[in-house]
């Protein structure tokens, strides 16, 4: 079995062929003048399992496509099987038709991945893990939880007077988790998105946690209306401290020191999305311990 690194995911893949002990093959990429993409695999790869290591971050679109190349390209020489490893699945909110006519990104994307050749997919807290499943079942499909990790590097803080919240009752298992090994209270609050114009409404829920040190948990962070919502709501209520804690993050820098002028204490995410400006917790112990376990 031997490791190929994506552009994306260099270093996660360094981290992941160290643990395990695994040869590092470097794919090489060049971008042609009208943006088209090069690719050139290791040849030398004969009948072995491949695990491919590429987060479909932004841009997606350049991601996923390298991602496909190398599948499609490695399989042509000869893999047996490839794992491809993506920690950050790109398009999987898009899980479900919420009116007529709309394209079910995440079917679409999983069928396209199948295609290329990939035999088995191994992302970090998918978005929606029953539609993840459900759907294309060809694929084999794994969904590792990295919420504990969050709770972990909490935990080293040792801040008493804990509460989890999470934006909306989508983030509950999130929530559920984190709160769990932190022996914390936990509460959410609720949220509302305008089908047409997407815009979003959060409403308190009466959440008691005024006098708490306060650890704010989403899935994911884009735009970062939702978690600057919540940081409002949580304001108002005089919330002792704001730690803002997620799992895949795609925001601009500008979101996150926004953040910090608002007072937010501590900003974590993993490194499903690789970044140097904010406190990034490692989840390459998490892939290459399942590895392990389920393909070595
Ligand atoms: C939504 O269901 C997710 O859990 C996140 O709350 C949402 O995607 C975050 O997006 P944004 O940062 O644009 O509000």
């Amino acid at each position: 079995m031997k490791i190929v690194a994506g552009p994306a995911s260099n270093d996660l893949a360094e981290k992941i062929s160290q643990n395990l002990g695994i040869t590092k093959l470097n794919a090489e990429f060049k971008y042609f003048y009208d943006g088209e993409t090069y690719l050139k695999v290791d040849d030398t790869v004969t009948m072995e399992d491949i695990i491919i290591v590429q987060s479909t971050s932004p841009p997606q679109e350049k991601h996923l496509l390298e991602l496909i190349l190398m599948a499609s390209t490695l399989k042509d020489f000869g893999a047996e099987k490839i794992h491809a490893v993506v920690p950050y699945l790109c398009y999987a909110r898009a899980d479900r038709r919420r009116r007529k006519g709309e394209v079910l990104s995440h079917h679409v994307i999983l069928e396209i991945l199948y295609k290329s050749g990939i035999d088995s997919l191994l992302s970090v807290n998918v978005h929606n893990e029953e539609a993840f499943n459900q759907f294309i079942p060809e694929l084999e499909k794994y969904s590792l939880r990295a919420d504990y990790l969050i709770a972990q590097e909490i935990k080293k803080l040792q801040i008493d007077d804990l509460f989890i919240v999470g934006p909306d009752q989508g983030s509950t298992e999130n929530v559920e988790i984190i709160a769990k090994e932190l022996n914390a209270p936990y509460g959410f609050f609720e949220k509302y998105r305008n089908p047409e114009n997407h815009s979003v409404t959060l409403e308190d829920t009466g959440l008691e946690c005024g006098d708490k040190n306060i650890v704010l948990v989403d899935d994911i962070i884009t735009s970062g209306t939702t978690a600057f919502k919540a940081i409002d709501l949580l304001l108002e209520k005089k919330s002792k401290s704001i730690i803002f804690a997620c799992i895949h993050s795609l925001s601009k820098p500008e979101v996150f020191n926004e953040m910090l002028q608002k007072g937010v204490s501590e900003i974590y995410s993993t490194n499903t999305i690789s970044r140097k400006d904010i406190k990034q917790i490692d989840i390459s112990p998490l892939i290459s311990k399942f590895i392990e376990e389920k393909f070595l």
